[in-house]
């Protein structure tokens, strides 16, 4: 591995994994949360390349180090910069802007200069490590001036941006009071990437309204000869990866055991996510007590297990979501519970691959109902597991992934009757309805997987012509 400079970066806010010193001061490294390491770890693993990130740990200055076969350059963030530009920014203005102000977005200026500030460094760092030439992977809304930043630094490089999230309807953005410096900051990109073809084309929109320039398609045309593409790269995980691990046979004790721990019901459903009010656990978990409430479903046929992974507690939204579920969920087990029965598990705790793959194996239900979402890799992930085409899939409409995965249970969330009737369905469906759909999945799946993404997308990045119509390096 490259010792000072390289020719592939990739920028994220976080690093794959997360410092974190024990009471006893012992130091460990943990796998980071989130869609975006999921997906991003297995590309970098099999790339010669840096990875550039906050370690996840304030106040910490640390040197750049090898993990688990990525060379890792950790970004110092001062307790400040956490509070403004990660919390902040990134966390309560951007965070609920971009997925349609299920939560109201703030603006606060001290928070705004954070963030570019913080932008900076990430664009400098990336500049030190860059070989000529080099190609540079700018990833999510936390970094949305970087590519920008940089190109002022090294014209030379070639530089992607990938939007792991939703990108606002055009009458949302426009809330932002940054809104024209957000714009300039992704132009810098020569590939603007997105999850769905709609937000490309918002992109696209606003660019022409807001920033004036020419655009055709999916083409921004810069004022100084440079071209910009704005199009969908619909993310995916390592799904064979993903498959091999739910097939060994630690994997498979562990989910009979879970099955078994719970008193083997006829059907276990499942939700997995980060604890955020992007998810839709209170109109799920709502739903599936009015199943057992008024008696479509059996106390003793069914159970469901909520894992929610903390995230983010310290934003004020977080505290209040987290209050509001273990009311909920303490509410529902108190009506329709009995002594030694309760029907809702859950478990705000985050949990290794394996124990996930477990988990997925032990799910004939997978209940994944976010009110917005970029794309939703739990959904893939369960597919992925579920190899003997058994299980089924409830999936928002509001999620990315729905756009592929057109034969899951598609569900509009906030309708409470029509979840119950979907998760009904879903538990009653027959062998042969549910190996149908899932057969279909699969197929999707495992043929879109991560490989394919992240080549798609450094394809495309490295044929962007120049200028002169000439087509530069060959892919990272
Ligand atoms: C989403 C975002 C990622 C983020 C992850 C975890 O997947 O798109 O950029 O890293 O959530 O959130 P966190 O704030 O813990 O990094």
């Amino acid at each position: 591995m490259p010792s000072e400079r390289t020719d592939f970066v990739v920028i994220a806010n976080r690093l794959p994994v997360d410092r974190v010193t024990s009471p006893t001061g012992e130091v460990q490294w943990r796998t980071s949360p989130g869609g975006l390491v999921t997906a991003l770890e297995p590309v970098m693993r099999r790339h010669d390349g840096a990875w550039i990130g906050w370690h996840g740990a304030a106040d910490e200055e640390l040197q750049p180090f090898e993990h688990a076969g990525m060379h890792l350059v950790p970004i110092p963030l001062s307790e400040q910069e956490v509070q403004e530009y990660y919390e902040g920014f990134s966390n309560a203005t951007l965070w609920p802007l971009y997925h349609d102000v299920i939560a109201p977005p703030e603006f606060h200026r001290e928070w705004w200069d954070s963030y570019v500030a913080v932008n900076q460094r990430f664009a400098n760092r990336a500049a030190e490590i860059s070989n000529e030439g080099a190609t540079v992977w700018v990833q999510d809304y936390q970094l949305q001036l970087v590519p920008q930043m940089l190109r002022e630094l090294r014209p030379d490089l070639r530089i992607g941006f990938f939007l792991h999230i939703p990108f606002p309807p055009t009458e949302l953005y426009q809330q932002l009071p940054w809104r024209r410096e957000i714009l300039e900051g992704l132009l810098g990109a020569d590939l603007v990437g997105f999850q769905a073809p709609g937000a490309a084309q918002n992109f696209v929109r606003l660019v022409r309204q807001r920033v004036g320039h020419k655009t055709h398609r999916d083409t921004v045309y810069l004022p100084d000869g440079r071209t910009v593409l704005a199009k969908a790269y619909p993310i995916s995980i390592d799904a064979e990866g993903f498959e091999s691990l739910s097939r060994t046979p630690e994997v498979q004790a562990r989910a009979a055991q879970i099955r078994e721990s719970l008193g083997n019901p006829r059907t276990v459903l499942m939700g997995i996510d980060r604890l955020d009010y992007t998810k839709g656990l209170p109109q799920r978990l709502r739903a599936f007590g009015e199943l057992i409430a008024d008696g479509s479903v059996q106390l003793d046929d069914a159970a469901f297990i909520q894992v929610a992974t903390p995230s983010r507690e310290r934003v004020e939204q977080y505290r209040i979501l987290r209050d509001d579920i273990n009311r909920l969920v303490g509410r529902i087990n108190g009506d329709v519970g009995r002594i030694g029965q309760q029907p809702i598990q859950y478990l705000h705790a985050s949990y290794p691959r394996e124990e996930m793959a477990a988990l997925y194996r032990a799910a004939d239900v997978m209940v994944v109902t976010p009110l917005r979402d970029g794309m939703n890799l739990v959904a893939k992930e369960y597919i992925a597991t579920r190899w003997d085409n058994e299980g089924a899939l409830v999936l928002s409409e509001f999620a990315g992934a729905a756009a592929e995965l057109k034969q899951a249970y598609l569900v509009n969330p906030h309708d409470i009757n029509g979840l119950k009737q979907k998760m009904l369905e879903a538990i009653n469906a027959s062998p042969r309805e549910m190996g149908r759909r899932m057969k279909a999945l699969r197929k999707q799946v495992m043929e879109n997987d991560i490989d394919r993404w992240a080549n798609d997308f450094l394809t495309e990045l490295n044929e962007q012509r120049d200028p002169h119509g000439k087509t530069t390096r060959p892919v990272a």
